[in-house]
């Protein structure tokens, strides 16, 4: 079974695969069609454990609803604001997400389908299962593997201005080991020459035009939705109606939803998801970033520009950044 689960939204053959190594459940009986999958075209993977409980052969579960492969991932950028994205998601009725960061598509994919699906949450008919794993978009094998999971996987992408992304990303990295070289003599290979070094995954992920390039061997430029990490800060109400009418969910997520945060100094829900209370992003989102020499800086905005350009002509979209 090492192929992946029939996603045509018809029947599919069982793969065996969701049980393996929960120790959970035993195996299903035997391999067999998901029962009447044509009214459901969100039975993706046909094991009697992951059809929907109204089946007549799922596998007995006390949770209602049944784990399904994602619909939608966000795969990018690291430090773009993904999180944010997510938990704003996640208010939405219709929408359900894994919450780690699942890594399947990069450092995982040996595991198989039928791991993956086991770390998704469960959703009933009409709901749509999300996960978010930034690394996705600089993984080269990762457009080729969504693509095999289902062709018509929607992508979303949170792209940000890619010196303030490397910035950020450097100071996650400080917050973990103090005792990194500075940010300044990192990004060059020559600072006398102003050679950048562009091996630098800081400053390599901000290259997105690159990298978009790879996701369009596979996937038409519509099924990805760029959203801009700025206005998901400046404006999250106006970003999460794109996302929204992307996903074709209905406009539920609002400006209602919404107030700024003072102290937080970002945009902050009025209610989480299952919850009554206020909620902002945690410790770890929304660093302040070490001041950079702005020389370097300089040198910096120089060197995406070229990047920028090819980036807002290939998404039709000038992000602002230059
Ligand atoms: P900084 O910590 O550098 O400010 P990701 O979740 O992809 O790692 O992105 C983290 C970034 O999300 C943060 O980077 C922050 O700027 C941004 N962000 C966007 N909306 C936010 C929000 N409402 N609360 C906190 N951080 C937010």
């Amino acid at each position: 079974a090492g192929g992946p689960p029939s996603m045509a939204g018809g029947p599919g053959r069982c793969l065996g695969l969701a049980w393996q190594g929960t120790g959970r459940l035993p195996p299903p009986p035997a391999p067999s069609l998901c029962p009447a999958a044509s009214s459901r075209s969100s039975c993706l993977c046909s094991c009697p454990c992951s059809c929907p409980s109204t089946s007549s052969t799922a596998w007995p579960s006390a949770a209602p609803g049944s784990k399904r492969l994602p619909q939608a991932i966000i795969v990018g950028v690291k430090k773009g604001g993904t999180r944010a994205l997510l938990e704003f998601l996640r208010v939405h009725p219709d929408v359900r997400a894994a919450g780690a960061e699942p890594h399947f598509f990069d450092r995982g994919y040996e595991r198989g389908f039928g791991w993956y699906r086991e770390l998704m949450p469960r959703t009933l008919d009409g709901q749509i299962t999300m996960e978010k794993t930034p690394s996705y978009f600089v993984t080269k094998e990762a457009p080729a593997r969504i693509s095999a999971m289902s062709k018509g996987t929607k992508l979303i992408v949170v792209v940000r201005d890619p010196v303030t992304r490397a910035i950020s990303d450097y100071t996650q990295t400080l917050s973990k080991k103090p005792d990194i070289p500075t940010f300044e003599s990192l990004t060059f290979k020559n600072r006398t020459t102003g050679l950048i070094d562009t091996s630098w995954s800081a400053i390599q992920i901000g290259i997105y035009a690159k990298h978009l390039e790879n996701w369009l061997l596979y996937f038409p430029i519509g099924q990805i939705l760029f959203v801009s990490g700025e206005r998901l800060i400046s404006d999250p109400a106006g970003e999460l109606g794109r996302v929204q009418d992307f996903l074709g969910l209905k406009r539920i997520i609002t400006d209602k939803h919404f107030y700024f945060n003072k102290t937080k100094g970002f945009p902050c829900l009025k209610k989480a998801e299952g919850s009554s209370k206020p909620h902002c992003l945690g410790k770890t989102k929304g660093r302040t970033h070490p001041n950079i020499d702005r020389e370097v800086v300089q040198r910096l905005r120089e060197f995406y520009r070229p990047f920028n350009m090819k980036f807002y002509q290939m998404t039709g979209h000038d992000f602002g950044w230059d």
